[in-house]
C-alpha cells in the first residue's frame, strides 16, 4: 500500500508551512500559528473526500480503533465480533477498552463470513467489526442486516482500504464509525496517523475529547477547558497532518494507477484456469492495493510460494497463512493471553477461549491464498516481467504436482 512511493515536493511544502510557524501542535497557539491548521484542514479534506460528516485525526490506526470503541460505548464485558484474518491492532484495540474479542471465520472475500457472524452473536455482543482487508470489502449489506436485527454497533476497520467503496459509499463511512490508518505503508501516509470517521455527532464529540485527555474544546482558552470524561493523548501532530494533507490530494492518482496495474496483473494470472480470485462483494469498489488469488490446494500454494522464494520473486507476494501479524494461526501471545498489564481472570479466560476455537474454515481459505501487493511505480515492462515470472513458477508447480494446466 504505496503512499510512500509517491513522496515529493508537495509533502515538503506542507511540512515547511508548519516548520515556518514553529507550532507543531494541533491545538492552541492561535496567534503564532498564523492561520496554519494542518490537522483541521486534513479533517475537512477527509470529510470531503470520503463523504462523512465528521473526522477526528489521531496518532495511529490503532488509536483510531481504540478511540472509536470508547466513543461507541464499548467496554467491560462487551463482545466484539471480528475476523480471524486481520492485523493484530484490531484485537489490541478491543482489549484496550476491556472488551472481549470474538473471532469468527473469514470466507473467500477474505473478510467476515456473515453466517459465522450470525452464529457468534450472543447476549453480550455489542459490536461487529468488519476489517476490509487488503483493499477490498466485507459484505456490508449482510453485516448491516445482522446489526439491525440485534441492535449492534457497526465499526469498520478500513485501515487497509482507503478509497475503496461499497455500493457507492466509501469504506469506513458506512457503519456507526470507521477508521483509516495513515502509517507508512498505507495507501496514503502521514508517517504515523489515523482517523475516526463518523456521521454521528455524539461519536465525533466523544472522539474529539477522548483523544485529547477529555478536553471539551469548547472555548478558545485551552487551560479553561472542562473534562466531561477521562481521556487519553492520541493527538496527531501538525507535522504528520501536513504530510497527510499532501498525500490526500494525490489519492485519486494513486487509486487509478492501482486499478490499472491490478487489472493488468489479474489479466495475466487469469490465463491459468487453476487460479481463482478473491470474491469482491462490489467489484467496482475494490481499491486494488492487492491482487489476492487462490491455488487449488495448500500443498500447491506452499510449493508455489517456496519456488517464488527460490527464484527471488517472492517480495511483494504475501502468504498470510504463515504470517505472524495477520492470521490467527500464529497469534500465540493472544491464545495464551499474555499481557503486561493484569487482566481480570474472566476476561483472560474469555480471550483464550475465543482465540483457540476451531478456525478450519478460515484455514481452508487462507492456506490457498496469496496476495500480491500492487505497486504504483511499476513500468509496463516491469509489470509484464513480474507477471511472466509468476506464471512460469505457477505453471511449473502445477505441472510437477500433476495438476492439469
Ligand atoms: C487492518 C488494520 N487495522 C489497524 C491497523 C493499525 O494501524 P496503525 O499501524 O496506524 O496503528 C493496521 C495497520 O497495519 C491494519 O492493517
Amino acid at each position: 500500500m504505496p503512499g510512500f512511493e509517491f513522496f515529493g515536493k508537495e509533502e515538503i511544502k506542507e511540512v515547511n508551512d508548519v516548520l515556518e510557524t514553529g507550532i507543531l501542535m494541533r491545538y492552541g497557539f492561535d496567534g503564532p500559528r498564523k492561520g496554519i491548521w494542518k490537522a483541521r484542514e486534513l479533517e475537512d479534506a477527509v470529510c470531503q473526500n470520503f463523504g462523512c460528516k465528521h473526522a477526528q485525526l489521531v496518532s495511529s490506526g490503532t488509536a483510531a480503533l481504540t478511540t472509536a470503541m470508547c466513543a461507541l460505548g464499548i467496554g467491560y464485558g462487551d463482545e466484539v465480533i471480528l475476523p480471524s484474518f486481520t492485523f493484530v491492532a484490531s484485537f489490541e484495540a478491543v482489549l484496550s477498552v476491556g472488551a472481549i474479542p470474538v473471532f469468527v471465520d473469514v470466507d473467500d472475500t477474505l473478510t467476515l463470513n456473515p453466517d459465522a457472524v450470525r452464529n457468534a452473536v450472543t447476549k453480550k455482543t455489542k459490536c461487529i467489526m468488519p476489517v476490509h482487508m487488503c483493499g477490498s470489502m466485507a459484505d456490508m449489506d449482510a453485516l448491516q442486516a445482522i446489526c439491525k436485527e440485534h441492535h449492534l454497533v457497526l465499526l469498520e476497520d478500513a485501515c487497509q482500504s482507503i478509497g475503496g467503496t461499497y455500493k457507492g459509499k466509501k469504506l469506513g463511512t458506512i457503519g456507526d464509525a470507521g477508521t483509516f490508518s495513515f502509517d507508512f505503508v498505507k495507501t496514503i501516509t502521514c508517517a504515523e496517523g489515523g482517523v475516526v470517521m463518523t456521521n454521528r455527532e455524539d461519536v465525533y464529540i466523544a472522539s474529539d475529547g477522548y483523544t485529547d485527555h477529555g478536553h471539551d474544546h469548547k472555548g478558545v482558552d485551552r487551560g479553561a477547558d472542562l473534562h466531561p470524561f477521562i481521556g487519553y493523548n492520541f493527538r496527531i501532530s501538525e507535522l504528520h497532518a501536513a504530510v497527510g494533507l499532501a498525500q490526500i490530494k494525490k489519492l485519486d492518482t494513486f487509486l487509478s494507477i492501482q486499478k490499472k496495474n491490478h487489472a493488468a496483473l489479474k489479466c495475466m494470472l487469469s490465463t491459468i484456469p487453476e487460479i481463482s480470485f478473491r470474491r469482491i462483494p462490489d467489484e467496482t469498489g475494490d481499491s486494488c492495493t492487492f491482487l489476492s488469488w487462490f491455488l487449488p490446494t495448500e500443498e500447491v500454494t506452499r510449493a508455489v510460494v517456496a519456488e517464488m522464494k527460490a527464484k527471488g520473486i517472492l517480495a511483494g507476494n504475501f502468504y498470510w497463512y504463515d504470517n505472524n501479524w495477520h492470521y490467527i494461526c500464529k497469534w500465540d501471545h493472544l491464545k495464551n493471553s499474555v499481557t503486561l498489564n493484569g487482566l481480570h481472570p474472566d476476561l483472560k479466560a474469555a480471550v483464550m477461549h475465543h482465540a483457540s476455537k476451531d478456525f478450519s474454515a478460515s484455514d481452508a481459505v487462507m492456506s490457498c491464498c496469496v496476495s500480491t501487493a500492487i505497486s504504483l511505480l511499476w513500468t509496463d515492462e516491469q509489470l509484464k516481467t513480474k507477471g511472466e515470472q509468476m506464471l512460469t513458477v505457477i505453471k511449473k508447480i502445477l505441472n510437477e504436482q500433476k495438476i492439469s494446466i
